[in-house]
């Protein structure tokens, strides 16, 4: 385990900016920069599943780092996907393109347990060996290592795939909260030590993506999600990373999912990032917010909101620039690399370390 490095000792923007310390620039990446928008991408994948990809080093490496070369982003983010843990501990998923996660049995009942074992090292030294081969590749950039959430990967066990209501899931929480807890948390277990295996190969700073938490209310998230994602990012915490807690339509959830804690709030396009720090009083750095979609209209609206949003950053303790949630597959990637450019050089009159 590392200790938290001084002020003095980081050199990277985005973790500068994830600690609240003075950047040279603000800091940019997008989430799913690896993906369907790059061409490079599609002929690496073209004949190879989604799944074998992401446990494939040499493929994982290349993808990961296809990103950073083409647009010049602050961060790497490990080609991976949040079903992986589950994979690895034997769970029979698959990877659908243009659907996403399927389950070959969901869970149903209590005996469904038995089937996701606990997650250790040894059944993911590929994982181990991508992160090591990228850091060693990125130099000073840093990688993000992530995982899915406990709420995020039950919805997707339960629900057999990806879900337009999360019916089956809020069922379970509500019909058999014994169950639902025990779930999560041996969920809770898998992530955190997904994560914990990723920093320990030389990620710099974690995301935790909890995509699906927007569609529960308060009261649910608190009751039934925070607690299995706080253990995850409190067990992180020991590893002296920055830890990035991030999900979509969460406006009504920021103060919560920050307390879960977080270093760092990820904010979708739908809530203004002016609100999402007053929400958790000022306290924290954020992440975000372009909507993705924004990125197909003409080059001058993108660079207005591109400039709004900077502007709107700055008045947080930290502003690390991202869209509202993935990049989409049908992306222009040259509007990629011109954003990061754009955020490049209005972002240098941000406060100066
Ligand atoms: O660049 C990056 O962000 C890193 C790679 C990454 C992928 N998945 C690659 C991927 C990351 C961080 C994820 C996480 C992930 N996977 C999440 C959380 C982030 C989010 O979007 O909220 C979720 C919910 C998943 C589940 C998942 N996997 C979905 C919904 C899909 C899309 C299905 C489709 O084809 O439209 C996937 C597949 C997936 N994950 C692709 C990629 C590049 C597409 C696979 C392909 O190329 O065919």
């Amino acid at each position: 385990m590392t200790t938290t490095p001084g002020p003095d000792e980081i050199v990277s923007d985005l973790v500068r900016a994830a600690r609240g310390l003075p950047v040279r620039r603000t800091p940019v990446w997008f989430m799913r920069q690896a993906g369907r928008s790059l061409p490079e991408y599609r002929a690496l994948r073209e004949g190879v599943e989604m799944l074998t990809a992401c446990r494939t080093p040499e493929l994982v490496t290349e993808i990961t780092l296809q990103p950073v070369r083409r647009h010049g982003v602050d961060g790497a983010i490990l080609f991976s996907d949040i079903v992986v843990p589950l994979h690895a501990v034997g769970v029979e998923v698959d990877i659908r393109a243009g659907v996403g996660p399927v389950m070959a049995r969901p869970f149903r009942s209590r005996a469904d347990l038995a089937r996701i074992p606990a997650l250790t090292a040894e059944m993911i030294p590929d994982i181990a060996a991508s992160v090591a081969d990228i850091t060693a590749e990125l130099g000073p950039v840093p990688l993000i290592g992530f995982a899915g959430a406990p709420f995020t990967l039950a919805s997707y066990l339960v629900e057999g795939g990806p879900s337009k209501n999360h019916e089956r899931t809020k069922a379970l929480m509500h019909g058999d909260p014994g169950l639902w807890h025990d779930l999560c948390a041996r969920l809770a277990e898998i992530s955190g030590a997904f994560l914990e295996v990723q920093v320990a190969a030389g990620a710099s700073a974690v995301q935790l993506f909890d995509s699906w938490a927007g569609f529960l209310s308060r009261r649910d998230y608190r009751e039934f999600v925070e607690p299995h994602s706080a253990r995850v990012l409190h067990r992180l915490a020991r590893t002296g990373v920055p830890r990035i807690h991030f999900g979509v339509g969460t406006g009504e959830l920021l103060a919560d999912m920050a307390a879960a804690g977080a270093d760092v709030i990820g904010v979708d396009y739908r809530t203004d990032l002016p609100s999402a720090v007053s929400r958790t009083q000022g306290q924290y750095p954020v992440q975000g917010n372009l909507d993705p979609a924004l990125l197909f209209a003409p080059w001058d609206v993108i660079a207005d909101q591109v400039r709004r949003i900077l502007d709107e950053g700055a008045a947080a303790p930290g502003h690390i620039f991202n869209l509202g949630h993935g990049v989409l597959p049908q992306t222009d990637p040259d509007v990629l690399t011109k954003v990061v450019e754009l955020v490049h050089e209005k972002g240098s009159s941000a406060p100066q370390m």
